[in-house]
């Protein structure tokens, strides 16, 4: 298979996502590459599903793709050593978990510190782990998101570039509004990716904007900001503001 055939920027970022489903964040991903609006491209697709729908996506793209299924592996720290060196095989720029499945171990985490970015579906600190949009009914929220961020050893616990909010309407399921925020994802996720490589955003132990100065509070996703949602999506409730 021919590398990334069909994405422009060959001389740019170097991506690796890493997945264990669907692929809609992926997919936001690969087609903010090929219309040149994040200055990288995916060479690298790993999967610890073999079912994973994303690896479908992977194919139709023509990016490498593999699968590393964690139930081959005796223990957590032997999966995550042969997953850190898959992904070095890609020698990426970033390494992004886009509904990647797995709690990663400190010795994983430390291989790719700074280069290592994760989405959250929730406005942390806010309901980090599992169930984040049953559990913000259940909370009575009038507003709920997702975040991306820097990832270390603690779960869901790095600090947050961005986020993107949504409102919770009065008749929501967990259904419905998961569809809303993995909207605002395919809009935040690019977004960072893009301002991570361009420089815009940077790590020196904690997140610095391009000019230097640290950044306080997580930066917020504009309302305007390219929707990159998929064919998939247009049968859905129209995007709300955020
Ligand atoms: C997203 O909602 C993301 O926030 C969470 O897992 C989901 C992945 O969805 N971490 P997809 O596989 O990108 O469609």
């Amino acid at each position: 298979m021919s590398e990334s055939a069909g994405q422009p920027n060959a001389a740019s970022r170097r991506l690796v996502v890493l997945i264990s489903g669907r692929g809609s964040n992926l997919g936001a991903l690969i087609e903010a590459c090929e219309q040149g609006r994040i200055p990288a491209r995916v060479v690298g697709v790993i999967s610890n599903r073999p079912d994973a729908g994303g690896l479908d996506l992977a194919e139709r793209h023509g990016i490498p793709h593999r699968v590393l299924n964690h139930r081959d592996y005796p223990s957590r720290e032997a999966f995550d050593a042969d997953l850190a060196d898959a992904i070095e095989d890609y020698s990426p720029d970033l390494v992004i978990l886009a509904g990647f499945m797995r709690i990663l171990t400190p010795g994983f985490v430390d291989r790719f510190t700074g280069r290592l970015l994760n989405i959250h579906p929730s406005l942390l600190p806010k309901f980090r782990g599992l169930d984040t949009h049953a559990r913000a009914l259940a909370a009575g929220e009038s507003e709920h998101g997702a975040s991306v961020h820097f990832v270390t050893p603690e779960l869901d616990g790095g600090p947050v570039i961005m986020q993107a909010r949504v409102p919770v309407a009065p008749d929501d399921t967990p259904e419905t509004l998961a569809t809303r925020v993995q909207r605002a994802e395919h809009r935040l996720y690019p977004e960072v990716v893009r301002r991570v490589c361009s420089g815009e955003v940077q790590w020196s132990g904690r997140i610095l904007q391009g000019d230097g100065t640290p950044l306080a509070t997580p930066l917020q996703l504009n309302e305007d900001t390219h929707d990159a949602s998929g064919p998939d999506d247009r049968s859905q409730p129209p995007r709300t503001a955020v």
